[in-house]
C-alpha cells in the first residue's frame, strides 16, 4: 500500500465479542481483557475487522474516506448479470459521442474497490482522452515497424491494417490498466468494463496498445512511464456505433470436478 495506516480499537465501545479476531485472514487480533488490541501495525489491512464489528469500535487511519454503513446487501440479480456478460460483445466501432468525466470516475471507483493480491492496492490509471491522438500515433508508428516480424508470427497479422486509428477506433477514451501484479491488474479492468457496460459503453480490451507501450521505449516515454511499470490492458471506451441482435456462441466450458 501506498500510505500508512493505523488501526485503532476504541476500548470504551468495544464489547469484546471476538468476531473481529474470527475473521482477520492474518490472526492480527487477541482479546485480552473482554477487549480486542492488534498486535501489530503492519498486517493487510484489509479492514475486515472495522468492516464486522458490530458497535463500530474499530477504525483504520489514514484512509480519504469514510466507511459505508451496509443496513442492507445489494441485490445484484443473477439472471440480469449473467445475460450482460452473455451480451457484452468487443466494440470496435464508436460513435462520435463524449464519456462524462463522472462516468470515467466512476469506472475508475470500480476498479478501485477490486480486490488486489495482499490487498496491495497498487493498480493505477492512465486517462487519455483530449490528447489521446498524440498517444495513438507513436503506437501506430511503432507497430507499423514491427509489423513484417508479426506477419510472420501471429496468425491473423497479414490481413491486419494499421490505419491511424488503429488501435482507439475513434473512441473518446481509452483507460490504462497499470499493476505489477498482472491478476489484480485484470481483475480491476474486468469490473471497470461491467461498470462501463452499466452506462450503456462499449469497450475494447487492446491487447495490441498494451503490447505497443509496454515494449516501445518512445511510447512508455511519451506516456511518462517509469522503469517496471508495467501496463497489464487497455481499455477503450465509447458508445457503440453497433447494435448485436444476438449473443455469440461460445464453446461449452472445460470443468472437472473432482
Ligand atoms: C486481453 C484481451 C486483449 C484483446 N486485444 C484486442 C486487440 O488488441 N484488438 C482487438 O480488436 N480485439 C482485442 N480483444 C478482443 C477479442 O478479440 C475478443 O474478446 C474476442 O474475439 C471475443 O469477442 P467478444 O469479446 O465480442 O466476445 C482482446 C480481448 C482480450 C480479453
Amino acid at each position: 500500500m501506498k500510505y500508512q495506516h493505523t488501526i485503532k480499537v476504541n476500548k470504551d465501545t468495544c464489547i469484546g465479542c471476538g468476531l473481529c479476531k474470527k475473521d482477520c485472514p492474518v490472526n492480527n487480533i487477541v482479546i485480552e481483557n473482554k477487549k480486542s488490541v492488534i498486535k501489530k501495525q503492519d498486517c493487510l489491512m484489509c479492514g475486515h475487522c472495522a468492516a464486522i464489528c458490530p458497535v463500530n469500535a474499530i477504525t483504520l487511519t489514514g484512509f480519504d474516506e469514510a466507511p459505508i454503513e451496509l443496513t442492507e446487501k445489494p441485490n445484484l440479480d443473477s439472471d440480469t448479470l449473467l445475460m450482460a456478460i452473455k451480451s457484452r460483445r468487443t466494440i470496435r466501432n464508436f460513435k462520435e459521442k463524449e464519456v462524462s468525466p463522472e462516468i470515467v470516475k466512476q469506472i475508475i471507483e470500480a476498479g478501485r474497490y477490486t480486490p488486489s493480491a495482499k490487498n496491495s492496492q497498487d493498480v493505477s490509471y492512465i486517462v487519455l482522452d483530449n490528447k489521446k491522438r498524440v498517444y495513438e500515433e507513436a503506437a501506430v508508428k511503432f507497430f507499423r515497424k514491427i509489423k513484417p516480424i508479426a506477419n510472420i508470427a501471429v496468425k491473423y497479422s497479414k490481413e491486419v491494417i494499421i490505419d491511424d486509428n488503429f488501435f482507439f477506433k475513434n473512441a473518446p477514451i481509452a483507460i490504462m490498466v497499470l499493476t505489477k501484479d498482472k491478476i489484480s491488474g485484470s481483475l480491476a479492468a474486468s469490473n471497470m468494463a461491467l461498470m462501463a457496460e452499466s452506462y450503456g459503453l462499449g469497450v475494447l480490451f487492446s491487447g495490441y496498445y498494451t503490447d505497443v507501450a509496454n515494449n516501445s521505449p518512445n511510447l512508455r516515454k511519451l506516456l511518462n512511464l517509469k522503469h517496471g511499470e508495467n501496463v497489464v490492458t487497455t481499455l477503450v471506451i465509447g458508445y457503440p456505433n453497433v447494435k448485436y441482435r444476438r449473443t455469440v456462441q461460445k464453446e461449452t466450458a472445460n470443468v472437472r470436478y473432482l
